[in-house]
């Protein structure tokens, strides 16, 4: 790899940043000054510094995140209002600067959220394909009774050119549910349960295939994936 492409996989800056780094001898491979942003390094076997401080190169991350309300799905750079936040700030220990969300729960969603830069596995996730399930706990603006949730079970015209997929919902008390989704569309859950009249007054993801969000995780809060957790997900 380049080692300009290097040095701003691993988020030390732009470019610009890192050429300017380089150009001023602050960057060491192997202990010796490079000059050339363009100079070829091996990502497992060579040393890289930045002023004398050693960097390590992850090729991607994996991490768990309990999503709080007010925060959007995205990266600052697709964020169209700048001054919005965004979910990745909440990971601040990430080397790398290309992560980004596995999937949107709304500004005013909570819950799991997996924040990674891992394209292929996150495409996994996502596709409708290959039926990875969503759990949400739902709270309702009035009741769900027994043929309301049997309606949004067997697919429900929400707008879209074909209806939603068959589903699961548990019923857990007159006003809450628990769903199980396969698919990932624009504001779903919300729209379903509107057909039946319904308002979602909040809404909080648990579950994706494998990955149960770890409740001791307080809202804003994240950990990286175990590796059986990350194992599993791969395996699904
Ligand atoms: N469905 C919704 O309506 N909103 C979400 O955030 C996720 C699923």
């Amino acid at each position: 790899m380049r080692l300009d492409k290097y040095l701003c996989e691993l988020g030390i800056g732009s470019r610009s940043d890192v050429k300017k780094l380089i150009s001023k001898g602050r960057v060491k491979i192997n202990g010796n000054i490079v000059k050339d942003a363009g100079a070829k390094l091996s990502e497992e076997s060579d040393k890289v510094s930045v002023d004398d401080r050693e960097l390590s190169y992850v090729r991607f991350e994996y991490y768990m995140l309990n999503k709080p309300k007010g925060y959007v799905s995205a990266s600052k750079a697709d964020l169209r209002n700048k001054d919005e936040k965004c979910v990745i700030d909440l990971i601040d220990t990430k080397i790398r600067k290309d992560l980004f969300p596995a999937g949107r729960l709304d500004k005013d969603t909570e819950g799991l959220l997996l924040i990674t830069n891992d394209g292929a596995l996150s495409h996994r996730l996502l596709s409708p394909k290959h039926h990875v399930d969503k759990t949400y706990y739902v709270e309702l603006s009035d009741k769900l009774s027994e043929q309301n949730a049997e309606t949004i079970m067997k697919g429900v015209d929400i707008g879209d050119e074909k209806p939603t997929m068959p589903c699961t919902i548990e019923r857990l008390d007159d006003n809450s549910c628990n769903i199980v989704i396969q698919e990932g569309r624009y504001h779903q859950v919300k729209r379903m349960f509107e057909t039946q009249g319904l308002t979602v007054t909040y809404l909080k993801r648990l579950k994706m295939g494998s990955l149960v969000l770890d409740e001791r995780l307080k809202l804003g809060e994240y950990r990286r994936l175990s590796e059986e957790e990350l194992e599993e997900l791969k395996n699904l």
